[in-house]
């Protein structure tokens, strides 16, 4: 077979592990494996290389992705999917694997309908996608949020004051409830709680006044109740619609040191998030996903993604994948009030 390869939308450690087994695996059974260059921007544009197992092992402990990430949506233009089609077939590729969110599984969904042999793969430090139970991406940012969160504890401390600690996730709060409770924060506010100004001042202070400094994950994705986020702007979407997230903490920061009285600071941490080496335990999540994936080609399962599920890897259709963006549910929602 002729397999392709893509990563799309944010890119986050681990990916170069999934290339490397996707790799291996391919070559063990004699298959040539091709990166699409940018994500879909490389099959929009034809623009594929090959790649070998030989040159990825080196990469398989550095962060970002080899082969390159956009946000490019092949569905932006009437003529988008026509030109993947064209791309793909010309490159003779008997088999696609996407990784990437939902953006970018998606885009790999509708081209299979449209006759693409396309296999998914879940990667954003968002951890978000419905049915899996991870996202490659999720350990490695997390122990970045978690450390920063622990950095941020000990300034606190020393200067008393309230540090705000902005972390990524867009509408889903697992990253900043998971780094919060590791990285031992105060306070986790997350999207799906809903934020009220006033309790939390008060709790604030009252955490204040017992130990003298206050440490807050904050979601980016937090938007104050009857406000509107204060630095999101309508334009600024990117091609799957997306508004771009990031400011909340700079906002929350002063509402808190004004109502509390309290020397309040704030940092956004984001990309640095996305950014390091991965973790071990990404790197085998990774590698038993870009195995699956392969096999998956081999048995025809198009129309799929390989998922985590009671941590072994599995097939299911892809459609069960995009019902929706995978929240915090009632199972996690009440650590946001123990771990404070
Ligand atoms: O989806 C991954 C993610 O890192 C989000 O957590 C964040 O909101 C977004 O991507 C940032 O995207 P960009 O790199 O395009 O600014």
């Amino acid at each position: 077979m002729r397999i392709a390869v893509l990563t799309g939308g944010g890119d986050s450690p681990g990916c170069n592990a999934v290339l490397y087994a996707i790799v291996l695996r391919a070559e063990a059974n004699g298959h040539d494996v091709f990166a699409a260059e940018f994500g879909w921007r490389g099959v929009l544009e034809g623009k594929f290389r090959r790649i070998t197992s030989r040159e990825l092992k080196d990469l398989v402990n550095i962060g970002g992705t080899c082969i390159g990430t956009s946000r490019t949506n092949p569905f932006k233009t009437p003529e988008g999917p026509g030109k993947c089609l064209d791309n793909l077939q010309k490159q003779g590729i008997d088999a696609l694997i996407t990784i990437g969110g939902d953006d970018t599984n998606g885009a790999g969904f509708k081209l299979f309908q449209l006759g693409a042999k396309v296999v998914g793969l879940p990667q954003t430090i968002d951890n978000d996608l419905s049915e899996t139970e991870y996202c490659i991406g999720f350990d490695s940012a997390l122990t970045t949020a978690s450390d920063a969160l622990e950095k941020l504890r000990t300034t606190s401390r020393s200067h008393r004051r309230v540090m705000v600690c902005e972390i990524m996730g867009r509408n889903a709060g697992w990253l900043t409830l998971f780094s919060g409770i590791a990285g031992l924060a105060d306070i986790i506010l997350i999207p799906e709680v809903k934020l009220d100004i006033t309790s939390l001042s008060e709790r604030v202070s009252s955490i204040y006044f017992k130990q003298d400094y206050v440490v807050i994950a904050l979601s980016e994705g937090v938007i104050p109740d009857n406000l509107s986020h204060p630095l999101v702007q309508e334009t600024e979407v990117d091609e799957f619609g997306h508004v771009r997230l990031g400011g909340v903490g700079n906002w929350l920061a002063q509402e808190i040191e004004q109502r509390t009285g309290i020397e309040t600071r704030a940092i956004v941490l984001g990309h640095l998030q996305r950014g390091g080496n991965p973790s071990a335990f990404e790197k085998v999540m990774g590698m038993l996903l870009g195995v699956k994936a392969v096999e998956m080609c081999e048995d025809g399962k198009f129309g799929e993604m390989a998922i985590i599920k009671n941590m072994k890897p599995i097939s299911i259709p892809m459609e069960e994948v995009f019902k929706g963006v995978k929240r915090v549910n009632e199972d996690y929602l009440h650590l946001t009030q123990i771990f404070m």
